[in-house]
């Protein structure tokens, strides 16, 4: 067992769940959303261009996809960073030079169709979205939250869990739906909240999993999409 073994690995349910193996697809051309550091959106880079699933080996296949374009919110974000040095392109598209979240959405769409994008992964996206969005990319706009929704849905997941005081907790990948933090679960990993556990580690526990499940999700995603 390597040193580094976490706990929560042990309750990691992610296993695909298809006969085939994966990747079942030509790849797809992802589009990556993200607001913040961005560790998301690089675990999703690293499953396409390495033979491994959020860091653990997993078949020697690499996820048949590719991150074409990375949309940020916020300048000068982490996420920002982490698409220079990885050489993805990244487009600022700032919420603030926005009148509504409809006109945001249309900028969005509007990067996704220009980046020619398959599916489009808010990958700690924090703004809620508009039909809009989900509309021009039905079944193929995925979500990451840190909770197994539907439980804890919307602001600071970690912490909402910690106040109510479960043992378990986790992150789900899923469809999404108009409803925040809503829509068909694609995969879920449980995350045991652990005796002194505070927001940071217990964030941090989740947020490796996050990193495993996001890129099966995306494969999962695909295959729903060609049947
Ligand atoms: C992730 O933990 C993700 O689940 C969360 O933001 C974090 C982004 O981290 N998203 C939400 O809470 C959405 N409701 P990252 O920027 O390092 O990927």
């Amino acid at each position: 067992m390597p040193t580094d073994a976490d706990p929560s690995d042990s309750a990691l349910s992610v296993q695909w769940p298809l006969a085939q193996p994966w990747p079942l697809h030509p790849p797809q051309r992802l589009v990556v959303l993200a607001s913040g550091q961005g560790s998301n959106f690089e675990a999703l880079v690293a499953a396409c261009r390495s033979l491994s699933l959020g860091g653990q080996p997993h078949g020697g296949q690499r996820l048949a996809a590719q991150v074409v374009l990375l949309v940020v919110n916020n300048p000068g974000c982490g996420a920002e960073a982490r698409a220079a040095r990885l050489g993805i392109p990244c487009q600022l598209i700032n919420h603030r030079d926005h009148p509504s979240r409809a006109s945001l959405d249309d900028a969005l769409i509007a990067a996704c169709q220009q980046a020619q994008a398959d599916l489009v992964v808010m990958a700690g996206w924090m703004r809620i979205v508009t039909p809009l969005l989900v509309q021009a990319y039905p079944d193929r706009l995925l979500n990451i939250h840190p909770s197994l929704l539907p439980s804890f849905r919307g602001l600071d997941a970690v912490g909402q869990a910690l106040a109510a005081g479960v043992q378990l907790t986790g992150c789900t990948a899923h469809l999404v739906r108009p409803e925040v933090d809503a829509g068909p679960v694609l995969v879920q990993a449980a995350v045991p909240v652990l005796p002194g556990d505070d927001h940071s580690s217990l964030s941090a526990r989740i947020q490796r999993q996050e990193h495993a499940i996001l890129p099966l999700a995306v494969a999962l995603a695909a295959a729903r999409l060609a049947g």
